[in-house]
């Protein structure tokens, strides 16, 4: 198992006050399109997306609830299982809400392609995507997208390496030492 030994911390890429305005913009931006729609069920993708969805759905301005479901890929390692294994399930059913799920990165897309699947079939009136950061690596379309990244190990803000660093309060790029 990989630690914290084998890392080291480069470089703050998004501050606390980046991110801070970016998420205010996130959350004005989702409110102005959710204004319309009742309700919107925030689904928060554990555990990488709890710092985000704390910030984004206290941000929000629309009638809002949160339900969380965990999912797990990649373990231990830096390079995406693919598999992807539903390890919590949410609590409510989803038929007929407008559901936004929350996600700390997108980065192969097999995450967010195995939720949607998973969600659809579930009848909500409708499934939208949101997440903290993205890399351009394909997968499903991101309809609110915090920051686009390049392909490096990112951290903190929810995001962890073998879950450590999660609680940074900044966004950092790591070196692992391989
Ligand atoms: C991370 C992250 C996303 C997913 C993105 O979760 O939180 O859910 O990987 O990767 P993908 O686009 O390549 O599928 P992880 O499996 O590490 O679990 P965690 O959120 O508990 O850290």
């Amino acid at each position: 198992m990989k630690t914290p030994k084998d890392t080291k911390l480069l470089r703050v890429l998004f501050s606390e006050d980046q991110i801070r305005r970016r998420v205010e913009d996130l959350a004005r931006q989702i409110s102005s399109d959710y204004a319309d729609k009742g309700e919107v069920l925030l689904v928060g993708v554990l555990k990488g997306a709890f710092i985000f969805l704390a910030d984004l759905c206290r941000r929000m301005t629309v009638p809002r609830r949160v339900d969380f479901i965990a999912v797990s890929s990649y373990g231990d390692r830096t390079v995406s299982s693919g598999n992807v294994r539903l390890v919590l399930d949410l609590r409510g059913d989803i038929r007929g809400r407008h559901v936004l799920v929350v996600e700390d990165i997108v980065d192969t897309g097999s995450t967010l392609a195995y939720l949607l699947d998973l969600l659809r079939l579930r009848g909500p009136a409708s499934v939208r995507t949101c997440a903290f950061l993205r890399k351009e690596k394909g997968g499903p379309p991101v309809d609110y997208v915090g920051f686009e990244v390049a392909d490096e190990w990112v951290v903190g803000y929810g995001l962890d390496y073998a879950d450590d660093y999660r609680t940074l309060p900044h966004i950092a790029i790591l070196q692992v030492n391989r």
